[in-house]
């Protein structure tokens, strides 16, 4: 039986989250330095509609408007990240102070308002310096993270309560080092399966330096995708259960349960044709596992799957093939599956047990801009919105540990090689004049944190 929302806990965090490259602008600004993202968005083709960063939302400068968004929609949290670059701006060695100081000041304007920030550290914009040694594909990498962790934490640990170390390592992994539609830009399968490594590696070396720091709780932000077979067929579910090693079970297992999982490594050795002992060395696991306060979850959608022969551009034996009936979508086409998020997060509970979750994204495009009335009716974000709280208050009945909710995203913002089209934002952003105007999305999502739950 499901059991009304109101099965939110009082102190429950209801927030609305962004990631510095994809709304800050001024990149060159106080002494920032080159990050991943400005060399791969001058190639050729790299962004859709060809844009990049330099302006984006312009919230370096703005800053304060957002936070004036937050407080009048009655928000208790606010999931942000530094921009690596602005702090360490050669990658290895020099704290730029004045980064930090821009960081810090949000920080305080946020507390001073009640608003708890949850930071994130690395939101994919590497120093582009430390591509010298092969970005995430090299170990450096590893050392590299932990200095800037730890400036962060030395600057800001006594402040925030909520860390999150890494983004979406398999996105990293996947757009950025195997199909390279991402920064760096490399397509590689070796290289790969080391830049996914070393972002985990990363995420215990830094939470080890940030301990003596910082009480705040420190955990990484996975984005999780439900695998479901296709049919009812064994293969199919055995394709499934192959897509779940390699999108959730990869990152999920080591950081909460000692180790990766044994099926998914032979996949990946025969995919690279070869151990992955010179990469995951004695130790590594121990390094990665048992650190974490919590768990950040990005749920989006599922994965519909079939078994397929591997070739050249397919190196597992699986295929996304998407639902065949009639699925609610949204305007990219993607499935939006509320019954399959409540499921992951009773999965997580149940797999991971003990772990507090924080659901750190969850939204969805939808193009509306103003209307005659000068407002924006999305109503389609809504209905996303309200299902898929829905489906976190049934998990929470269930007793699954849910401790926040930051949706993404506060507002329309650089969406990476789709450029400015899709429009994830409870908040409208005008490119040309920066002005921002409140979606209906965004003051419904106001009454739902303001009541603890659904609202009609
Ligand atoms: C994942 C990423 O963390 C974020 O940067 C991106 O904009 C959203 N999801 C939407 O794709």
């Amino acid at each position: 039986m499901v059991q009304p929302t109101s099965s939110f806990p009082s102190d429950f965090l209801w927030g609305a989250a962004t990631s510095a490259y994809q709304i800050e602008g001024s990149l060159d600004a106080d002494g920032r330095g080159r990050s991943v993202w400005e060399t791969f968005a001058e190639q050729p083709g790299a962004i859709e509609g060809g844009g990049d960063a330099a302006i984006a939302c312009d919230s370096y400068r703005r800053w304060g408007d957002d936070l004036d968004i937050l407080s009048q929609l009655g928000l208790g949290a606010y999931r942000f990240s530094l921009a690596w670059a602005r702090i360490m701006p050669d990658g290895r060695g020099r704290v730029n102070a004045a980064g930090l100081d821009h960081y810090e000041r949000i920080v305080d304007e946020l507390l001073a308002r009640g608003i708890e920030p949850v930071v994130t550290l690395n939101h994919w914009d590497m120093p582009e310096a430390l591509m010298a040694h092969g970005g995430w594909a090299g170990r450096e990498s590893v050392d590299a993270f932990t200095e800037y962790a730890v400036a962060a934490a030395d600057r800001l640990g006594d402040r925030v309560n909520w860390w999150i170390t890494q983004n979406e390592p398999w996105i990293i992994q996947l757009l950025g080092y195997q199909l390279g539609l991402h920064a760096p830009g490399v397509r590689d399968l070796r290289s790969a399966v080391a830049a996914g490594h070393h972002v985990l590696l990363a995420h215990g070396a830094a939470v080890d330096a940030m301990r003596p720091l910082t009480r705040g709780r420190i955990g990484a932000a996975l984005n999780l995708l439900p695998c479901v077979p296709a049919s009812d067929s064994p293969a199919d579910a055995e394709a499934a259960w192959g897509s779940d090693g390699y999108v959730n079970r990869w990152f999920l297992d080591p950081l909460l349960a000692g180790g990766y999982p044994a099926d998914m490594r032979q996949h990946w050795e025969r995919a690279i044709g070869g151990s992955l002992d010179a990469v995951i060395r004695d130790g590594d696991e121990a390094a990665i596992g048992g650190r974490s306060d919590f768990l950040g979850v990005n749920f989006y959608t599922h994965r519909v799957m079939a078994a397929a022969e591997p070739g050249p551009d397919r190196p597992f034996p699986w295929q996304v093939v998407g639902s065949t009936g009639e699925v609610a979508r949204t305007d990219e086409g993607t499935e939006i599956v509320p019954g399959a998020f409540r499921d992951l997060l009773v999965r997580l509970h149940r797999d991971y047990p003990g772990v507090p979750i924080m659901v750190t994204e969850n939204g969805a495009i939808s193009g509306d801009s103003p209307t005659h009335d000068g407002r924006v009716h999305d109503v389609r974000r809504i209905r996303y919105l309200r299902s898929h709280v829905q489906a976190m208050g049934d998990a929470i009945a269930a007793g699954v540990p849910l401790v926040g909710y930051t949706h993404w995203s506060l507002l329309d913002n650089f969406e990476w090689a789709l450029g400015y089209r899709p429009r994830f934002g409870l908040v409208y952003v005008d490119f040309r004049t920066g002005e921002r105007i409140l979606k209906d999305s965004a003051l419904h999502y106001a009454e739902i944190a303001r009541a603890g739950g659904l609202v009609e």
